[in-house]
């Protein structure tokens, strides 16, 4: 492949995530990423995106004609996650490279088409596992693979907060989101595989809907209810959080309506590859509370990630703590590592994640979050929910995988 420093690039839905796409990595390769053309359905959503990015790159309405008309370098697929798999399969001819928002679909069926697809596809597709590469994870890595902790052997990885706006988009439906196992928890789990270096086998999961979910309208908004003690009300445009430059809140659905079939308070146990095991929990109706912390047990210490200290702390965003029973060793008993995410959502992963794909575009990086790592984290929730269903334990491969995704359930998390 030729080196062309100055690359053109397409967004498939320009909301949320596009949007920071756009920006984020047109800041984080000097100008080198240019998002010249998008795909983007809704008008004022494209009004945003381009206030956002401070430019207006060329509208279409479907994704074959953004194909047609321009010459592109690379693609990022950011539409809700149902669309994700009429989105690439739009994209097959093209042979560009991509990346593809996590999760990969909203139900089995189409988690499972979407692995089928990239296989055949003729470019290089990474998954937006963002906080992989953030400099937290990154350094945690790093400790574990040098052996701080010894031959790991378990995780507990746990994620509570007032995640209410998780309920107030597509997400709030199985249909549109496939569950927060699956939208939410999957880059949790990606993390946990990542750093254990195990891959995901057998499953027990509980999986509740406590708080959200009601008898209100399904097209019931914050803006139109008059109730205004409801404690999931939402402010168009407002901040998720203050401290961080954070995701505004562009839809405000009811949380409280008929339509919500998604679950808010889920735990699933999980045995891996390398006589490792963990749990992971999570639950989205604890207020004034925002905590998301990773515990990484090995033979010989423990290391602790703690994402979310700023509430606590002012000088410090996240906090990596090694403890170790090591009185005569040289290393000492308890290291700690500070970060500062500077002011950057997803941990400041997203910059990394940037350049990554300039990389990947140039042919100078591999996927390194790749489709089968998505498909066998995605499999965790797929199975925690038919779990909790069944009342038994899911083994991953026996129990769900088809035939044919047998092989590329088995390269996940290979070769960490
Ligand atoms: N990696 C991460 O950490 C992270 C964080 C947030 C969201 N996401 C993922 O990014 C994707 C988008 O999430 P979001 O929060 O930006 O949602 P969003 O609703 O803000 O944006 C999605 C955009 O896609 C547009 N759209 C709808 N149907 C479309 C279609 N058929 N084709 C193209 N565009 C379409 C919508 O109008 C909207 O502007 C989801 O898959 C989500 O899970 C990933």
């Amino acid at each position: 492949m030729n080196f062309n420093p100055e690359l053109k690039i397409g967004i498939i839905g320009f909301g949320e995530m596009g949007k920071r796409h756009a920006l984020e990595y047109h800041h984080a390769t000097h100008g080198k990423m240019d998002f010249v053309a998008v795909v983007e359905p809704e008008d004022n959503r494209f009004e945003e995106g381009c206030e956002w990015y401070g430019k207006r790159p060329r509208r279409y309405l479907c994704v074959s004609e953004m194909l047609n008309k321009e010459t592109l370098d690379g693609l990022i697929i950011a539409s809700p996650n149902c669309f994700h798999v009429e989105n690439l399969k739009d994209c097959m001819d093209k042979n560009l490279p991509l990346l593809l928002e996590k999760p990969l679909e909203s139900s089995f069926d189409k988690i499972c088409e979407i692995v089928r697809l990239s296989r055949t596809y003729k470019a290089p597709v990474m998954v937006d596992h963002v906080m992989r590469y953030a400099p937290i994870i990154q350094k945690a890595k790093e400790l574990i693979t040098a052996g701080s902790i010894g031959k790991v052997c378990s995780f507990n990885f746990v994620q509570y907060n007032g995640g209410g706006a998780l309920f107030t988009t597509f997400r709030r439906t199985m249909a549109g989101g496939g569950g927060q196992l699956i939208e939410k928890g999957t880059h949790d789990l990606d993390v946990a595989f990542y750093l254990c270096g195990a891959a995901p086998r057998k499953v027990t999961g509980i999986c509740r809907l406590q708080k959200f979910g009601g008898n209100k309208p399904e097209d019931l908004t914050c803006a139109k209810c008059d109730d205004f003690k409801c404690s999931n009300r939402l402010s168009v445009g407002k901040s998720s959080n203050a401290a961080v430059n954070d995701i505004n809140l562009s839809h405000d659905l009811c949380s409280f309506s008929k339509a919500v079939d998604v679950y808010d308070n889920e735990m699933c146990m999980v045995e891996c590859t390398n006589n490792v095991f963990g749990v992971y929990s999570h639950c989205f109706f604890v207020n004034n509370h925002f905590s998301r912390r990773y515990e990484i047990i090995g033979t010989e210490g423990m290391l602790y990630i703690e994402l979310t200290l700023r509430e606590k702390h002012y000088n410090c965003d996240g906090r990596i703590t090694v403890a170790r029973a090591a009185p005569l060793l040289p290393l000492p008993g308890i290291e700690e590592y500070n970060f500062n995410y500077q002011g950057r959502i997803h941990y400041n992963g997203g910059p990394f994640a940037g350049r990554h794909f300039y990389d990947m575009i140039q042919g100078k990086a591999e996927p390194f979050t790749t489709v089968e790592d998505a498909f066998a984290a995605e499999m965790v929730g797929i199975a925690a929910m038919k779990s909790s269903e069944e009342h038994r334990q899911i083994n991953i491969e026996q129990d769900i995988v088809p035939q044919d995704l047998l092989p590329a359930f088995s390269e996940a998390y290979k070769g960490f």
